[in-house]
């Protein structure tokens, strides 16, 4: 089995998922309103033949305490679907996932800006569908009061839908040109969406011809129970936080819960998340770390850790594990994924995760040693590959395309070349049949 798919997930804010990484000496990436960084970014993923640049999005200032708001670089994002855009236009052939939230999206316009992304990358976007559980999120839109996650998901499940049959207005072969006859297109293979549901009524048809993917590949995230499901049902790259027996342990829930809604397990690629520090050597990646570590303002860390589990820290005793915490299923995954740590075989006590685990998937080392890592996650049935996290913009990405690559390559683990040009080719799934067509217009692809 060979570890052939890798997404990298780009932060839009300064630094990267390591909250001290911005204060590197020599790191460039804090100028993010520049945006010859970010399309220098996409080309140096594409140089690593990677899958795809997957953009992470949300719609508030990043929510903490005022004393603490000058530590962190989260302060300003860029929108997802526009730096796609911009990607899309200095890149050839990596795929470019877009996170947008269906909480705030109308699906008319989502569908139409994705299916216009869709044409000007020739088949290379994604749409990240995220709901969105953050209550500073809502607080922006005049009529989107924070709403449970069942209703969250109840919506989205119902805006996929809909976008799809958006996306799937006219037939392919819709468009006639025929000069010599006068008829632009044939209206028997347009169709009109007359979507009558819970929360939207759209008659549609879209204005756009059929993405070139017919439909841009659909990513996920969910975690919680609802958002296990819309995964199950309509995800086709899945991330998640989750990494050894309790990734495995979501994998195959996941290909159980799809298979119940009859999706054959190569319907899907599901990516666990890595968080790699790389050195030349492993004694490098251990002092990049140990640098990381010590310009963490442990406040700040303390205030990342109640964020991705959900409860608030302040006291608790510092050298004990954490005590139980029962389920929430706002912070799921991320609960999951930090509870599933452990040192030296036994849980480890808060002050060893606020200094050293803040960040899941952490793997500190050389290239050998994180392709180690990577091929016995794909081995051991973990996931499918992986999301690249990286702990710091640009520099990490470019010593894991310069570095780790080359060795999974060497090992026959990644792809040396692209052999398709579109996102859903890449990944090895097959075009998605109009679902208003008569005739057929499904076009087999083969796995890369
Ligand atoms: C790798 C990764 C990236 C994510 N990116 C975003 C994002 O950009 N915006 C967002 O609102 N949520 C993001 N999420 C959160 C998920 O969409 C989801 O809400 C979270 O895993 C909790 O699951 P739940 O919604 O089922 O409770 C991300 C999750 C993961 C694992």
């Amino acid at each position: 089995m060979t570890s052939n798919h890798i997404n990298v997930c780009v932060m839009p804010h300064a630094g990267g998922w390591h909250k001290a990484s911005w204060r590197r000496p020599d790191t460039t990436g804090n100028d993010i309103w520049d945006p010859d960084l970010w399309r220098g970014i996409a080309q140096t993923a594409e140089r690593g033949k990677l899958d795809a640049v997957f953009m992470a999005d949300n719609q508030s200032v990043w929510p903490m305490s005022n004393e603490l708001r000058h530590l962190t670089a989260k302060v300003g994002v860029w929108d997802a679907l526009i730096a796609v855009t911009m990607m899309a236009s200095a890149t050839e052939h990596i795929g470019l996932i877009a996170t947008a939230h269906t909480q705030f999206h109308q699906p008319y316009i989502l569908a139409r800006q994705l299916a216009c992304i869709d044409h000007l990358s020739r088949g290379r976007v994604g749409w990240n569908v995220v709901t969105s559980g953050s209550a500073f999120d809502a607080a922006n839109f005049s009529d989107a009061a924070q709403v449970s996650t069942e209703l969250r998901y109840d919506r989205a499940t119902e805006f996929v839908e809909l976008v799809k049959k958006l996306w799937d207005s006219w037939e392919e072969d819709a468009y006639l040109i025929d000069k010599e006859a006068g008829v632009f297109y044939d209206t028997s293979k347009m169709h009109p969406t007359n979507h009558h549901g819970k929360y939207y009524d759209v008659a549609g048809p879209l204005n756009i011809m059929r993405p070139p993917q017919g439909y841009p590949v659909i990513a996920q995230a969910g975690s919680s129970g609802p958002g296990r499901e819309l995964a199950a049902s309509v995800g086709e790259v899945i991330f998640t936080p989750l990494t050894g027996a309790a990734g495995r342990a979501y994998t195959e829930e996941l290909r159980g819960l799809a298979a119940s809604k009859g999706r054959a397990s190569t319907d899907m690629r599901v990516l666990s998340q890595i968080t790699p520090v790389i050195g030349r050597t492993d004694q490098e990646a251990q002092e990049k770390w140990d640098w990381l570590a010590s310009h963490l303002d442990p406040r700040l860390a303390l205030d990342d850790m109640e964020g991705m589990l959900g409860v608030d820290l302040k006291g608790y005793p510092l050298d004990e594990p954490l005590p139980e915490l029962g389920d929430n299923r706002l912070t799921a995954g991320y609960r999951q994924a930090v509870l599933s740590l452990s040192v030296d075989g036994r849980q480890p006590t808060l002050r060893e995760l606020i200094a050293r685990f803040n960040v899941p998937g952490t793997v500190v080392g050389s290239a050998e040693t994180i392709a180690d890592y990577m091929e016995n996650e794909v081995d051991s049935g973990v996931c499918d590959g992986f999301i690249l996290c990286l702990q710091g913009t640009p520099e990490e990405l470019e010593d894991f395309v310069d570095l780790v690559v080359p060795e999974l390559q060497r090992r026959g683990r990644f792809r040396t070349e692209y052999k398709h040009t579109t996102l859903r080719e890449t990944l090895g799934f097959e075009r998605p049949a109009n679902q208003f067509s008569t005739t057929m217009d499904h076009v087999p692809s083969e796995a890369m």
